[in-house]
Formats: structure tokens, sequence, C-alpha cells
């Protein structure tokens, strides 16, 4: 599909899903979205010079090597050479459709796209229950900071140490103790209740809320949008008939809430994360609260479920430390296996903080927030932590017991895949029981090449279900002319002045050529590279995405520009001057006309450089445009 080129009456609309979107709109949403900002929310950015460098989402990378230039709009990769502009960012990101990436940064930016009222059934849900939500968040919250009948809940949470200011920075409400409080004060319509999880209707056909008498948790996605939330009785009561109110109740999975994809508190977690490296797992959301107040606004929970393969996928690109912040006893019982291939599939070192038995983060830090400091800080690799475990039950003080404990503790080390880690813990063991450690190795070594000789609790435990992490065909740069490189580069940077004195004959290498010709045509780099994707023109698009985050060569002076302009006059002279001769040989050129061309063009490149460089510039370029237009 290859749009028309530029004209009187605009460009046409594009049609996609039977939805008709203009040119115009794709353009004002592209030019409101600030790209460093929304890649922000799944990529630790940081500035350097005119780019924002971090580590590529898109392949797994120890040192950064994911550009975004903020100005263009564009995003690249010089290591899997992923590019794209914000509306490729969310459709690979998001695993979006053009239309809904459009819309959904047109959201963003507070931009209504004029067909909206066309749009489809699932769109108009997700907004409608995102609207929702929100409104019900910010009543939710008001409640509790003003109705009376929350008096009980405010009281609830300032014995747990949550006052005013947490409340507000959490945005925490109260559901009062009534059935429908919220669908009436909201007037919310049965599919915005229903679509967004806050209520339903009940059999009588009256709407009810899902939520009542509960302090309420919202629940925010990355960048601060209310998706879901969990509502937490004050009191723990039994009824009559024995039944005992769960302690939470949470939002259902909705069209805006995956909890396999969302991870509590990371809305305001992020900058703290991206700026320690680190962030910190805990199990509930009164957790992540209580590391906040203590000084560690760095903490995230999962919602009502456990640790997966998705939130390591999210981590990852905000921190490569993990510290688990879980009660001794849950955090034991982790699935490593699952772990330790997280850790090697998304690079990042899972770490546990030692928290006393029976004790979870807000626990201890209400007893003494230091504490909860201290065990962050001295967080130990999982594996460790495994290990002394196990070996704090020991009973070394027999041979017996040490060779229960070692059992026991190899198991631990087997399930780890590198040998390497493997044989330096296998020394911390051996020490620690006083065995010999070249009679603990071949165990260990029969532990990892027969997992059947495992015990079953660690066979295979928690294995999880995940998919290969996602690979793109790396793509094989071809060697391109560099003189043309700095050449586009100067052109994309330039001014009208810089830009003026390049034209298409001098690039000889075709594509090069064929991203300067559309970029002269005064399209905007997003533009051009869109097209030259929709035509199957990959080496370019991904050659000017590449270029376009890339720093402004040094110097736009007049004396480098002459420089780069100089470079490749000589390489189109010296394609010209071969075209030449071969005319002359077979016959279409006379030999003494050739020859008195020869010998000027040759001048004039010696001229190039010096003072009269810009009469022999005009004159080659003259030449060379000439030659151009003989051919067609
Ligand atoms: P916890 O029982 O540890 O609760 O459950 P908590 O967060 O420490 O709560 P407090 O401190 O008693 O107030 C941890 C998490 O498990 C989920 C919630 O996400 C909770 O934060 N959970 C727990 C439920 O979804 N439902 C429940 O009934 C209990
Ligand atoms: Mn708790």
């Amino acid at each position: 599909m290859r749009r028309a080129a530029p004209g009187a009456l605009g460009r046409p609309s594009r049609y996609l899903l039977g939805v008709a979107i203009s040119d115009d709109e794709i353009a004002q949403v592209r030019s409101a979205t600030d790209l460093v900002g929304l890649i922000s929310e799944t990529v630790a950015l940081k500035r350097s010079g005119q780019r924002w460098t971090g580590l590529c989402p898109f392949h797994p990378e120890k040192t950064p090597s994911f550009s975004v230039n903020a100005e263009l709009g564009r995003y690249y990769c010089f290591g899997c050479r992923a590019s794209g502009d914000a509306i490729t960012w969310l459709r690979e990101t998001h695993h979006l459709d053009f239309v809904d990436a459009l819309r959904l940064l047109g959201e963003r930016a507070g931009i209504t796209l004029h067909d909206d009222a066309a749009t489809t059934p699932a769109r108009r849900e997700r907004r409608a229950a995102l609207d929702a939500m929100e409104r019900a968040v910010a009543w939710y919250h008001d409640r509790l900071l003003h109705a009376p009948d929350a008096r009980g809940a405010r009281d609830y949470l300032r014995s747990r140490g949550i006052g005013g200011e947490l409340a507000r920075q959490f945005r925490i409400g109260w559901a009062p103790d009534e059935w429908d409080a919220l669908a009436r004060a909201l007037d919310l319509s049965d599919a915005a209740l229903v679509a967004s999880g806050l209520g339903f209707v009940n059999r009588r056909e009256r709407r009810q809320d899902a939520l009542r008498a509960r302090v309420i948790f919202p629940i925010f996605d990355p960048s601060g949008k209310a998706v879901a939330v969990g509502g937490r009785i004050l009191t723990n009561v039994e009824r009559s008939d024995g039944y005992v109110e769960p302690k939470y109740k949470n939002s259902p999975e909705t069209a805006i809430y995956s909890k396999r994809r969302t991870l509590y508190g990371l809305n305001l977690a992020k900058d703290d994360v991206i700026r320690s490296g680190e962030i910190i797992v805990c199990e509930g959301y009164t957790d992540v609260i209580a590391c906040f107040a203590a000084g560690l606004p760095r903490a995230v929970a999962t919602c009502g479920t456990a640790l997966g393969e998705e939130h390591f996928r999210l981590m990852k690109n905000f921190a490569k430390r993990i510290v688990l912040a879980y009660d001794a006893d849950v955090a034991g019982q982790s699935a490593a296996a699952s772990v330790y291939q997280w850790e090697r599939q998304h690079e990042v070192d899972v770490a546990v903080a030692r928290l006393p038995v029976g004790l979870d983060p807000a626990e201890l830090a209400q007893r003494d927030p230091s504490a909860l400091r201290d065990a962050v800080q001295r967080a130990v690799p999982f594996l460790e932590f495994r290990l002394e475990r196990v070996l704090q039950g020991a009973n070394i003080a027999t041979p017996e017991g040490r060779a229960r404990a070692g059992e026991a503790a190899l198991y631990v080390l087997a399930e780890h895949p590198s040998e390497l880690v493997r044989d330096q813990y296998l020394m911390v063991v051996a020490d620690r029981l006083r065995l010999e450690v070249a009679s603990l190795r071949p165990r260990v070594v029969e532990l990892v090449s027969n997992p059947e000789s495992r015990d079953a609790r660690s066979r295979g435990e928690g294995a999880p279900g995940s998919r290969p992490p996602t690979t793109r065909p790396l793509y094989v740069r071809p060697s391109l002319p560099r003189p043309g490189l700095l050449a586009l580069r100067h052109f994309l940077h330039g001014g009208d002045d810089v830009r003026r004195r390049f034209v298409a004959p001098y690039f000889v290498d075709r594509i090069q050529r064929q991203i300067f010709e559309a970029l002269d045509e005064q399209r905007t780099t997003s533009d051009v590279i869109d097209d030259l994707e929709r035509d199957g023109q990959v080496e370019a698009s991904l050659l000017l995405s590449e270029l376009a985050v890339q720093e402004a060569p040094d110097g736009l002076g007049e004396s480098n520009v002459g420089a780069v302009v100089a470079q490749l006059i000589r390489a189109a002279v010296r394609e010209e001057m071969a075209a030449l001769s071969r005319e002359m040989r077979e016959g279409s050129a006379a030999p003494d006309v050739v020859k008195a061309t020869i010998d000027d063009v040759q001048a004039r490149l010696g001229w190039l450089e010096t003072a009269d460089g810009d009469v022999a510039e005009v004159d080659l370029r003259t030449w060379l445009e000439a030659r151009e237009r003989g051919r067609d």
C-alpha cells in the first residue's frame, strides 16, 4: 500500500480495519507524543547528549545500545536493530494494532480522533472501564479522606502507620458499607460497571458494587492509570455459619487489568528503581507502602498472584537487581528452578532480604524501619539464601546430622544452572559442615546430570510455561560507503544552508540515495521511514532509523560540510569517469570530447578543497546532474 505523494489536496486517508484515520491526525498524535516519556514507562533511559539511551527491551543485553531521539520521535537499537516511532513502540511492546496504538497515544496526549464514534466495541469497553476506574478511585479516595463513615478505616490505617500523606500518595480509599454506593454515586452504566469489574448486575437486575466496607488499594499501570482495586476488610469477621470473609477482594481480570502483568506500586516506584538499579518485590500492598514509609521508595508487589514470567519481563526493563522482601518462609518456598531460569533469561540478579521468620516487611517496618532497610541492603543471592536455610536447621554436632544437612544442601545447590556458581557454594557447604569438597562434588554432579535422583519437591517445581524470548532476525549490515552516511547525517541535522549543498546524483549507493531523495522532498523522517517500510525497503528504513537517533555529526560548520561534499563528489565522479571510459570504448562517446571532459573534471577535483572550492563544487555538481539527465 503506497501512499500518494503529497499534493495540494493533502494526503489520502488511511483505511485500516474499516476505520479511516487521516494522516493529519496521525501526524498530530505523533508530534504531541513525548517518546522519551512513553518509553520511560518501561525502560530506564539516561540522557546522553541529544539522545537517550538504555537497555534494549527487545534483546537481552548488559550495556545499553538502545537509543531514543526525542526530537525526531524515533528509537533504534544498535544491537538488534529494533526501530520505530511511538506507534511501533506500542505495537511491539503492548501488542496493539496500529489503530489501537494510535488511539492510546491520542488518549495520552488528550487528542480525540475524529472517528471515535465508529470505534469498535472492544475499544469502547476499554475506554469505559478506564474511565470508570479512574472515577471510582477518585471517589473512594475522597470517601476515605472526608466521609464520616470512614473514620474506622482512617483509624485502622493510622494504626498501621499509614497517615494522610501516604494515603494520598497511594490514593487509598474507602468503600462504604452499602450495596450500591459507588454505582449510584458515579451513575455508572451497567456496561461500565461490569467492564471495569467494579460491580455487577444482580439477580434482581439491580446494580451492585463489588466491594463494600473495605479499605481500597487502587492498582495502577506503570504510567499511573488506575486499572484495578484491591479491598481489605477492617477486621476479621466470622459469620454465624462459620464463613470467613476473605481478607482481600481484588478486581477480576478485565480488558484493562491483567494481574500477571501488573505490579502494585510500580508507577510510584519507577523513578527510584531506575535511579538505584534495584527493585524490591513484596507480597502485599501494605508491604509496599511500608517500604516507602521506611525510606525505600522502590518497592512493588504482585497482586494476589505468584511472581512470574511476565513480572520479570516488566521488571528487567527497569532494574537489574531484584530483591525479594518476603516473609522468610515464603521466600524459601519460591520456585527455585523458575527463579534461576528468569535470572538467566532476563539477565537480572535475584537477591533475598533476610527478614525474620513470620514477619512481612510491613510488620518489620512498623517495629523497626531501620531493620527493614538493613535487610534490603544486606540481601543475599537467592541460592545463598536457600542454602542458609538448610544449613541453619542442620544439627552439625553429629556425623549423621552433618550428612543429612549435606544431602539437603546439595539438592538446593544442584538446582542452580551454573557450574561455576555451584562450585563456589559447594566450598561454603563443605566448610560449614566440615565435610570434604571432594566427597561432595560427585554427588552434585550426579544430581545435576540426573534430575530424577532429586526429590519430588525440587524436581521441576513450578517450572514456568514460559515462551521463548522474542528474538528478531539479526539484520546483517551491508558495508555502506561512509561519505554517504556522513552526508545523510549532515542533511538530517543541518539547516537549509547545509541541506542545499547536497543533491541526489552525489549518492552512488542506491539505499543512501533512496533515503536522500525521500528526505529531500521535505518529508518528515517518520513519514519517510513509514513509506520505506510500507514499500518493503527494509534496509533503507533500518538505515534511516539508525541515522535518526545518531548524534548530529561533530561540527555542522562550513568546512566540515565542505569536506563531506568533496568526498561525495569524488566518489560520484569516479563512477561517472568509469562510465565515460566505457562509452568511449563502445563508441558512443567521441574520444577527444571524453579526454577534454576528464581533464576538466580532474582539474576541478583538484580545486575542490581550495579557496576556489565553491566554484569547482558548482561545476562538478552541474556536470554530475547533466550526466544523469543525459542517461534518462
Ligand atoms: P497477606 O495476607 O500477606 O496480606 O497477603 P498483607 O498484604 O500483608 O495485608 P495485611 O498486612 O494483612 O493488611 C499478601 C497479598 O496477597 C493478596 C493481596 O494482594 C495481598 O496484598 N491476598 C491476600 C488476596 O488477594 N486475598 C486475600 O484474601 C489475601
Ligand atoms: Mn501484612
